[in-house]
């Protein structure tokens, strides 16, 4: 497994792979990896011929009173994990951003609510340095997973808006065996964190079954949804069409049911699909 530390150094690897007229795969990554990134690791290596892992805290997406400083870390853990995970390359810029970088990539509409409106910047700040990453590994396919919702629906957007040579594929969110979605912020959770946590996924799936068994009033789901969500600050619990995460009355198209909560001083998000399956096509 090769380790690059510099753009200069992926551009260089990427080009050579690209010459041999070989895929690439990528998976962009803010490290502490866990089992769901591997797992968005394992989904797209049987798809290409060469897979690449980014390891980079994005100061960008981090607001002034975030957890940029505290954001867990774990260089020597993160190799080894994806060299267990057949990762051909590891790109662990110690910054990535050129000396007077001046850009932003910001796309609209889909980033007005949910998390666009809770945590004003932090879209931009994923767009932009997920642009100068599709860019500098050269990929052909990038794994987001759907843990991060509505960052997987802005992301598809401005590959297609601006018709980035890249194919997003989707993972699916990967969960603990209590429930809990999986999250490098689940490392600072205490016991009682952890329970309240736990109460955000058990009002998704109240929603996801009462939706099985007929219910298609999204006032009444939330409802719903509320009564079992236990936590120090809800954010917000949302169920909105899933394509434009505009809102919507009721369930007659693919919906998801989202959610953001801080325990403790944690933020955690968590969504479920709600109604008719989406189409990634
Ligand atoms: O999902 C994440 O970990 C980050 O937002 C990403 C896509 C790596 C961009 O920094």
């Amino acid at each position: 497994m090769d380790l690059l530390s510099s753009s200069e150094e992926m551009v260089a690897w990427a080009d050579n792979v690209r010459r041999q007229g070989l895929r690439i795969g990528f998976v962009p990554t803010m490290g502490f990896l866990h089992s769901g990134h591997v797992s968005l690791m394992q989904r797209l290596r049987p798809r290409v011929d060469r897979l690449v892992v980014s390891i980079y805290v994005n100061p960008l997406q981090f607001g002034p009173n975030e957890d940029l400083d505290r954001y867990p870390r774990d260089p020597e853990g993160d190799s080894q994990k994806c060299r267990a995970a057949g990762v051909d390359a590891v790109f662990m810029p110690a910054d990535l951003y050129p000396d007077g970088f001046s850009t932003a990539v910001t796309v609209d509409r889909l980033t007005d609510g949910l998390c666009g409106a809770s945590r004003p910047g932090h879209l931009d700040g994923v767009t932009t340095v997920v642009a100068r990453l599709l860019n500098v590994t050269r990929c052909h396919e990038a794994c987001f997973g759907e843990k991060d919702f509505q960052q997987l629906m802005v992301v598809r957007r401005m590959v297609r808006d601006l018709a980035m040579p890249v194919q997003i594929v989707p993972g699916p969110l990967v969960r603990d065996v209590d429930g809990l979605a999986l999250s490098s912020r689940n490392k600072f959770l205490s016991t009682e964190d952890r329970r309240k946590g736990l109460t955000l996924h058990r009002g998704l799936f109240a929603m996801q079954a009462a939706t099985g068994a007929g219910e298609t009033d999204v006032a009444k789901l939330l409802s719903l949804g509320r009564a079992y969500i236990d936590v120090d600050d809800l954010d917000y619990l949302e169920l909105v069409d899933a394509e434009s995460l505009g809102a919507i009355d009721r369930i007659d198209r693919p919906a998801r049911a989202l959610v953001a909560a801080k325990v403790g001083s944690t933020r955690l998000i968590d969504n479920v699909a709600i109604g008719p399956e989406l189409s990634w096509t």
